[in-house]
């Protein structure tokens, strides 16, 4: 049997030692290759959830552990390695860079890690691949990003998050600008490419309809 992708156990996190525990989580697993979708109420904690899981943050209590390897025994660096190497980040404002053109901000995770670059034969001719799969007018590669509307720079920032099939895709957010067909659009695009990768993805939204898209979902409490 295969290690999950993402095991969760008895998680608890809070800001400062003086606060009560912003997020408390038993248990959670995510199989490689599965969605997990996740929502909940504003401020309950989602986006810290996702930076426990990439190992941005570390919690009080409980562990996480992605491939099989627990990030709390990971120092810093070879934690940074790691998210390099196995994790896609969606982020909600997608972070690209601005003034690099659409080609190179999805080329930049294999600038990062060598595991990545080579995992594609051909970065450039896969960045394409992924771009055309997720719909975006190849007219635009060469622009900046500054220059793209919220909903094509989701897409730059979704074939970021997949190129070099990472085994983990995180997004938070991502389809909070987009109008409700669009929306579904999106998510099946990127499930598609995220199913073909074998990567198991943690996806976010308030949007409670995209939930049956995804394998399993799990709410959190305000
Ligand atoms: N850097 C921080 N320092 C201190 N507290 C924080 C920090 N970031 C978030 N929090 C607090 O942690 C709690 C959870 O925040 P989080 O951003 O994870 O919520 P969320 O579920 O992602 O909300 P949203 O749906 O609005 O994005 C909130 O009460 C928030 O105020
Ligand atoms: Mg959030």
């Amino acid at each position: 049997m295969s290690l999950p992708a993402i095991a969760i156990a008895n998680l608890a996190f809070r800001w400062r030692p003086a606060d009560a525990f912003c997020l408390k989580l038993a248990n959670a697993t995510v199989d490689a290759g599965k969605s997990l979708f996740l929502h909940g109420p504003s401020g309950s904690g989602k986006s810290t959830l996702l930076n426990l899981i990439g190992g941005v943050l570390l919690p009080e209590r409980g562990s996480v552990s992605l491939l099989g390897q627990p990030l709390g025994e990971m120092s810093a660096s070879r934690r940074d390695a790691f998210r390099a190497d196995h994790l896609g980040f969606i982020f909600q404002q997608f972070n690209l860079i601005p003034y690099l053109s659409v080609l190179d901000n999805v080329l930049l995770p294999c600038r990062f890690s060598a595991r990545r670059a080579r995992r594609v034969s051909e970065p450039a001719a896969e960045a394409r691949r992924l771009l055309a799969g997720l719909d975006l007018d190849p007219g635009l590669l060469a622009r900046p990003a500054a220059e793209l509307s919220v909903g094509q720079q989701q897409r730059v920032a979704a074939a970021r998050a997949l190129i070099g099939r990472p085994e983990i895709l995180i997004a938070d957010e991502p389809t909070s600008a987009l109008d409700a067909g669009r929306q579904v659009a999106f998510v099946e695009l990127l499930l598609s490419e995220a199913r073909q990768a074998g990567s198991a993805v943690v996806f976010v939204s308030h949007d409670l309809r995209l939930a049956a898209h995804f394998d399993q979902s799990l709410a959190l409490a305000a």
